[in-house]
């Protein structure tokens, strides 16, 4: 049988079921987390501060306004934590009452799915993000009507990246057309020179822009959800009206404490990720059948079209070796069928390319 693979990456656990293998052997490319993992102080302040887990989470979340506002170099009255940057993502239509949404696609599925749950409507638009003023361009003219345009940046799965002067234009029409712009930065932190490509400050003053966070991905605790909005206060003050006012809990407020004190793993991170990157990328040009396409995140999406297998098959296929990859086949506006991969440590890219070829060949 062919696993019908997750809406999303990184079912772990799903995967060992269906391949009858143990969790511990299977190697995640599918869901685009940090390889070197979170930073070891991490793993100690959870130790040491598990004895708070018999009370509330403190809702002002302790030290972590202050050390996740200046990792963004924004303001703490700019900033709203959550459990992910996903709880964000399904409150944000009810707080800013989108009823009609402009999605760019292929992208990460939750928005249209937080505007439907929200009794919105979604209008997608497929672009080809690897000409960022061309697709500012065509969002720019498919405005009227929407109360919101979703953009992700870099974009989840492509790994396309826009320049501020592609945004500024397309941030002028949503003005003018009235519409809010949505920029998800899940994956910034793994871009260098972040502030070439970044909305984060700008949202903080300029009405109608929100943009949202993640800390799962790059300080690599995806299990204990940890994500942020950051707007102006009268859109925070929204949001907030919305939200659980304990959805951060202790031990995810901890572990993000420590994580944003470690500036040695984040520098090692983005360092590994780049030099790992690289290596993949042309490592994977030379398999015959799959082209990578270039990305400014910490995965690659794959064109697999030349292999003649379907990527739900060869996502099987891996997996069934202990390999996860994320079959792209859901991501609507996708036509070419394409896997994603995480970009990880060497031994595990090496153990990947290994399986790939054995596969394919
Ligand atoms: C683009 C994008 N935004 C947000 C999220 C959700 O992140 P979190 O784990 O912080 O909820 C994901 C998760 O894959 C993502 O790909």
């Amino acid at each position: 049988m062919i696993m019908s693979n997750s809406l999303h990456g990184g079912d772990t656990s799903r995967a060992a079921r269906e391949y009858g293998l143990s969790e511990r052997d299977i190697i995640d490319f599918s869901a685009s987390i940090n390889p070197l993992g979170p930073a070891s102080g991490v793993y100690r302040a959870i130790e040491e501060e598990l004895w708070r887990i018999r009370h509330y989470p403190d809702p002002d979340c302790g030290e972590l306004p202050l050390l996740l506002s200046e990792h963004l170099g924004v303001k703490r009255e700019n900033l709203l934590l959550g459990n992910g940057g996903a709880e964000l993502i399904y409150i944000l239509p009810r707080a800013l009452k989108i009823q009609r949404a402009l999605v760019l696609a292929p992208t990460f599925s939750e928005y249209a799915q937080a505007v439907q749950a929200a009794g919105g409507r979604v209008q997608y638009l497929v672009v080809d993000g690897s000409d960022p003023a061309l697709l500012a361009e065509k969002a720019a003219n498919h405005l009227l009507g929407c109360d919101a345009v979703f953009l992700c940046n870099p974009n989840n799965p492509t790994g396309h990246l826009l320049d501020l002067p592609a945004l500024f234009p397309l941030l002028e029409a949503a003005k003018a057309a009235g519409s809010v712009v949505v920029v998800d930065e899940a994956f910034m932190d793994f871009v260098p020179g972040r502030e070439k490509f970044s909305l984060m400050s700008l949202a903080c003053t300029r009405p109608g822009l929100v943009a949202l966070y993640s800390m799962t991905k790059f300080f690599g605790i995806p299990g204990l959800r940890l994500g942020a909005a950051v707007a102006g206060p009268e859109t925070i003050d929204r949001l907030k009206r919305l939200k659980d006012p304990w959805s951060v809990n202790t031990l995810a407020r901890v572990a993000g404490e420590a994580a944003l004190k470690d500036k040695k793993h984040m520098e090692d991170t983005l360092r590994t990720v780049l030099e790992e990157r690289s290596y993949l990328f042309s490592e994977l040009l030379s398999i015959p059948g799959i082209k990578p396409l270039p990305s400014a995140a910490n995965f690659l999406l794959v064109d697999i079209s030349g292999t003649g297998l379907a990527p739900g098959s060869l996502v099987e296929k891996m997996g069934r070796r202990g390999i996860l990859a994320r079959n792209c086949s859901n991501f609507h506006g996708l036509e070419i069928p394409c896997i994603r991969l995480a970009v990880r440590n060497r031994a595990e890219n090496q153990t990947l390319l290994r399986v790939l070829e054995s596969v394919i060949r």
